[in-house]
């Protein structure tokens, strides 16, 4: 895979060559290059922003430094299936443009599993009031451009959602983790575990300052250790998200899951989804 970060601060993204994302640079498993936008400047101050049309509070990044970059990066790209600007925009294996902002859509596990199946991805991340909306319209012809909000929260700029994205999406990648098997159970991983939280794990030694781990995950019993962690991550569920229990299709449930929602307050609603009993225990 293919990586480009476009920044006006090269040096924030200096984590990317550390931890896990780093290695997976050095094994060779990931090309990621950080470019300056102001290398795509003209002019002697090497100017990024301006005052935005209509007024208002801020600045707003120029279309041109970004458009000189990303012309530049795109033609430099991994090839892509077919021919042709349009056909690019539109292929599963043509760019990938992601701009970080907090008007965007959720960046959730289901998109970094997306991204992660794209062989280039091009993160245009901005500081100010964001980006003269041009950029997105012009790229949206020649890439597929995903506006992303890493939360409900205002940040400086786009680089640290930057770090967060790539992290979420390198990890997903094959022979990134050592042990295939270690994303099966993340949290808001697709599959049985899907719409849980992970609940709480445990290591050596067996008791730490006189708190003991849980008896049942020494024991070795699979079924029992499996029906341990379900309960408690459909407890921390309950607790931390309410709204992923609520969303989660009926038929999620099994009947010791039906039994231990009911004790904690939660009950099938007309169409079968789950809602917190009005009294009940929730909140
Ligand atoms: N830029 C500033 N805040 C952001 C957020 N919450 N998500 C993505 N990009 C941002």
């Amino acid at each position: 895979m293919r990586l480009d970060v476009i920044t006006i601060f090269p040096e924030y993204l200096a984590p990317l060559r550390l931890s896990l994302v780093g290695k997976a640079a050095d094994r060779g498993l990931l090309d990621i290059r950080i470019h300056d936008l102001r290398a795509w400047t003209r002019d002697r101050h090497h100017t990024v922003d301006d005052t935005p049309y209509g007024g208002g509070p801020g600045m707003v990044m120029k279309p041109e430094p970004w458009g000189e970059a990303l012309d530049e990066i795109l033609a430099d790209g991994p090839p892509t299936d077919g021919d042709g600007a349009e056909t690019a925009a539109r292929s599963d294996t043509g760019p990938v443009l992601v701009v970080p902002t907090p008007s965007g859509r959720p960046f959730t596990q289901e998109i970094a599993a997306e991204l992660a199946e794209r062989p280039h991805l091009v993160f245009a991340p901005a500081r100010y009031e964001g980006i003269d909306r041009r950029v997105v319209e012009e790229y949206a012809e020649r890439a597929e451009v995903r506006e992303l909000s890493i939360g409900d929260y205002v940040l400086a700029g786009g680089e640290a959602p930057v770090l967060v994205m790539v992290e979420a999406v390198v990890r997903l990648l094959p022979g990134v983790l050592g042990n295939v098997e270690s994303h099966r159970d993340d949290s808001f991983a697709a599959g049985s575990m899907a719409h849980l939280l992970e609940g709480p794990v445990y290591t050596k030694p067996p008791v730490w300052r006189g708190r003991e781990v849980p008896e049942i995950l020494l024991g070795g019993h699979h079924g029992n250790i499996a029906r341990w962690r379900r309960d408690h991550a459909l407890r921390r569920t309950a607790e931390h998200r309410p709204d992923l229990l609520r969303a989660a299709p009926p038929g999620s449930w099994d009947r010791p899951d039906l039994r231990l929602l009911a004790e904690l307050g939660w009950e099938p609603d007309a169409d079968g989804r789950f809602g917190p009993r009005p009294g009940g225990m929730e909140e």
